[in-house]
């Protein structure tokens, strides 16, 4: 069985734990292939939140089994109080829940070294997440991480001293103010390693190997957006993982030739949290509307969202660049009562329009183009059907589609797992 994929098509946030947990029933096996707790996936079912950072949003669903990949990044402290979490709701992970071997593990002084590297950076700071992800990124190309397969070695702990040793001297490099205890910091970590520890550890490219071929159907589960990609993104404003469909093959183990569909997933306008550019972004009433409506607030960090039009040319080299086969549309609930809609669907670019996402879309490059769409007034959050969705919203979805060539299968109108409205054939 091909790989199903599911990934965000803009600056993440874009609502992929709610899609992943309601397309789990159709897939064995649930697996995350980038990125680490700087990811936050929002689920909401039965009247209550959960928030997932390094877990599948599988593991709500009992029959279900959930993979942390290769390419994942993890800290055993943030797994730690997410198992705590699960095991509070009676959530019975241990059977369910299985680790890459080849995931890197987030130290204490990774996460150090963030801040003294965002601090020194000043205004041109990325405005990460401070989880610790770009540094341990940078230990695993430079060929100097602690993966999870290492924990079961009986020199982990020397190796451990020895790079938490050359990050002291990193941070002291930096020359800013970052305070901490690491005695402290230690001991929270290698309490939490041990209950990492006691979980299942396997060699997951072979584990997904025989499960395709025992016909096991299987979704990769991406992290933040393409927009925030290390290569495609909005450089140096990223993340430090390939968040795009590329990132899967690397991530899990799976070849290019066993990926099956590719579900994009994109809200009905544009958000972005931290720094670096974003033409449609919005400084007035609509854009507050969209914040307060929308409850754009980070799940990982708490930090503001900033809130845009939709960008049509962003969302095309997303699609692009990942093959999407399916869109689905986020949040389209939160538009209800705009009199008028924009869609950027060209940029003004050094003075040229343009229709593709250029090297460098900085304010001083682009402009936005809109094209302009009435909007509608109902409330769409107790709408279940296609059929009951207002006519101007219609025309909003397919003019998307007639654009980016693509069908748009699911529009979801609310947070919770019931608030979807499919619009057509899912699983190919
Ligand atoms: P980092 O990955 O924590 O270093 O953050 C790098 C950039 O990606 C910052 O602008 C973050 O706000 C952004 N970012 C990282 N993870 C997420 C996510 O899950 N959703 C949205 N933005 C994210």
């Amino acid at each position: 069985m091909a790989v199903d994929l599911l990934l965000g098509l803009q600056w993440g946030d874009e609502g992929k734990g709610k899609i992943v947990d309601v397309l789990t029933s159709n897939y064995n096996i649930i697996a995350r292939f980038q990125g680490g707790p700087n990811a936050g996936h929002t689920l909401v079912f039965n009247g209550r939140k959960h928030v997932l950072h390094t877990i599948p949003s599988g593991i709500f669903h009992d029959d279900a089994t959930n993979l942390v990949g290769n390419g994942v990044v993890i800290d055993p402290v943030i797994f730690k109080k997410e198992l705590d979490k699960l095991e509070e709701q009676g959530v019975d992970y241990r059977k369910s829940l299985l680790i890459s071997r080849k995931a890197h593990i987030i130290l204490p002084t990774h996460r150090l070294l963030d801040a003294a590297s965002e601090a020194s950076k000043g205004k041109a700071k990325i405005g990460s997440t401070l989880k610790g992800i770009g540094p341990t990124y940078m230990d695993k190309t430079g060929r100097n991480g602690i993966r999870v397969g290492d924990l079961e070695l009986s020199d982990w702990k020397t190796r451990y001293r020895a790079l938490a040793n050359k990050h002291e001297s990193m941070i002291a490099f930096y020359n800013v103010d970052v305070q901490y205890d690491l005695a402290e910091l230690e001991k929270e970590f290698f309490e939490a390693v041990k209950v990492l520890k006691s979980l299942k550890f396997i060699d997951s490219e072979e584990y997904i190997y025989q499960a395709q071929k025992s016909g096991q159907t299987i979704l990769a589960e991406g992290a933040q957006g393409s927009l925030l990609d290390i290569d495609f993104g909005t450089y140096p404003f990223v993340t430090s993982s390939n968040t795009t469909a590329a990132g899967a093959c690397t991530g899990l183990g799976v070849s290019p030739n066993q990926i099956g569909d590719v579900f994009g997933i994109f809200k009905a306008y544009t958000t972005r949290v931290g720094s670096g550019p974003f033409p449609t972004e919005l400084f007035d009433e609509d854009g507050e509307t969209m914040a307060k409506v929308g409850n754009e607030f980070g799940a990982t960090t708490g930090r503001p969202r900033r809130c845009g039009w939709l960008d049509l040319i962003a969302l095309k080299y997303a699609c692009q660049v990942n093959g999407v086969t399916q869109l689905m549309m986020m949040k389209g609930d939160v538009l209800s009562g705009f009199k008028t809609l924009k869609v950027c669907t060209a940029y003004k670019y050094k003075g040229e329009v343009i229709k593709h996402f250029p090297y460098n879309i900085d304010p001083e490059n682009v402009e936005p183009i809109y094209t302009e769409f009435s909007g509608w007034t109902e409330d769409l959050t107790e709408m279940s059907e296609t059929s009951q969705l207002p006519k101007a919203l219609n025309e909003y979805i397919e003019f998307l589609e007639k654009e980016l060539e693509i069908p748009i299968t699911i529009v979801s109108v609310g947070p919770d797992r019931k608030q979807t409205i499919f619009r057509g054939q899912l699983v190919s």
